[in-house]
């Protein structure tokens, strides 16, 4: 069969990279679940790959050759077509030095090659020693991946070469496997003619034209929330408020700046929608008046009148209300970052807030001094209205997403 054989050309292609570590036998038995499962693979191991796994065994499983370099077969230029080809690359075992030059931009094998020229998704199973799992270098070629959206697996626990356990082995092929399946599902578009709508950012309050009141919220949830949306099919508006990121390709970004913008926004913008995420910081409170010249102090060393409060609207509670009174067949999810207190913990606050606030899904997370805000990794409960929690261990804040959409198709409209 050539590639131009329509049977061959509908199936999903896999590319199925084979890093040098023992674990590699593992990766024919991933490669059995992929093809039998019909998926065309195509194996490309690095060179120390073959020292533990010999090319003719990945050739006869895949029924396809299989080299390292980028020297063979060059006037099918291989190096650029099977990364531009693939509907999927799956790299098992990813070693640390995989993992390295992939985070560098490495060109120097096929394997390397083929991560670079890839615009799929890429899922990665690192398999190596706890040591070099836990090195600072490698966490920071793991943060770096995951950033850009590859899906690097947590290593499994428990036996490892030799004596030694820990963290660090390769997750079963199972796994890999189920991982894969599930970001094919996403790609498929299960948010294919869907409407979403996102907010994102914190909201301010101005007191004057250089003074608010304000949050910590980056908006990186958000944006990663719209990201996975649109790369999921769906025709996505982003409300965005005060964020300093890039706008995420294919959505519609619209501009707020404080709590009231924002509630304009989010209600016009999501009449229709089958979703709204309310992933925006909102502020609960503004100054009950802003002046519109900047304060001044004066020489008398007196201190201006204490600033005045006022309730803001909460946007999530008249989504909640519109959705009822209209009975629109619309999804609407809140987030809640919590810390827990005297009064309970942060699933109890979770759980108070849900059924407080009338929502389908609440997202639940513990801010602190290095969680939730500003950083890239973000860990989460996801609560239902149905009773329903699914935990989301510390992940990219795009595997935070992806779950929270997973948590929301099955409850769209047919
Ligand atoms: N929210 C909103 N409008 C507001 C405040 C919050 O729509 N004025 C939304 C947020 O976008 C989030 C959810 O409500 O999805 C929960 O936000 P949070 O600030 O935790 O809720 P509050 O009701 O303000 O509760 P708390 O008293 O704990 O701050």
């Amino acid at each position: 069969m050539t590639d131009a054989d329509p049977v061959v050309a509908a199936r999903t292609r896999v590319v199925l990279g084979v890093g040098g570590g023992i674990a590699a036998y593992k990766a024919a038995e991933l490669l059995r679940l992929l093809s039998e499962s019909g998926h065309d693979v195509t194996v490309v191991p690095t060179r120390a790959a073959l020292r533990f796994v010999g090319a003719p065994t990945w050739e006869a499983l895949s029924g396809k050759p299989v080299t390292a370099e980028v020297w063979d077969d060059v006037a099918d230029v291989p190096h650029v077509r099977l990364g531009q080809q693939a509907d999927l690359v799956v790299v098992a075992p990813a070693t640390a030095d995989l993992l390295a030059r992939a985070a560098a931009g490495l060109a120097d094998d096929l394997l390397a090659n083929v991560l670079l020229t890839a615009r799929c998704p890429v899922v990665m199973a690192p398999a190596m020693h706890t040591e070099m799992w836990d090195h600072p270098a490698t966490r920071a070629n793991v943060a770096t991946l995951r950033e850009r959206g590859v899906l690097v697996l947590d290593p499994g626990v428990g036996r490892l070469t030799g004596k030694d356990t820990g963290p660090g082995r390769l997750p079963e092929a199972a796994q890999i496997f189920e991982a894969c399946r599930a970001v094919l599902a996403r790609r498929d578009g299960d948010l294919a003619g869907r409407t979403v709508v996102v907010s994102a950012g914190g909201t301010r309050e101005h007191l004057d034209p250089v003074r608010f009141l304000g949050n910590r919220s980056s908006g990186k949830q958000g944006y990663a929330l719209a990201a996975s949306a649109v790369a999921r099919g769906a025709r996505v508006v982003l409300v965005s408020a005060n964020v300093s990121l890039p706008d995420p390709a294919g959505a519609t970004v619209v501009r707020a700046r404080s709590a009231e913008d924002l509630r304009v926004a989010v209600l016009d913008a999501s009449r229709d929608a089958d979703a709204v995420v309310m992933a925006a910081a909102v502020a609960d409170f503004r100054p009950a008046s802003t002046v519109e010249h900047k304060i001044k102090k004066d020489d008398s060393g007196s201190v201006p009148a204490p600033i005045v409060l006022e309730r803001t609207a909460d946007v999530l509670a008249e989504l909640v209300a519109r959705r009822d009174r209209e009975a629109l067949a619309q999804v609407v999810v809140g987030f809640a970052a919590e810390t827990g207190d005297s009064e309970g913990s942060v699933l109890d606050h979770g759980r108070a807030k849900l059924a407080r606030k009338g929502c389908d899904l609440l997202v639940v997370n513990e801010v602190g001094d290095s969680r939730g805000f500003e950083v890239d990794e973000n860990e989460a409960v996801i609560l239902g209205s149905d009773g329903s929690s699914t935990v989301v261990p510390r992940a990219s804040k795009t595997a935070v997403a992806d779950a929270v959409w997973d948590a929301v198709v099955p409850l769209l409209r047919p």
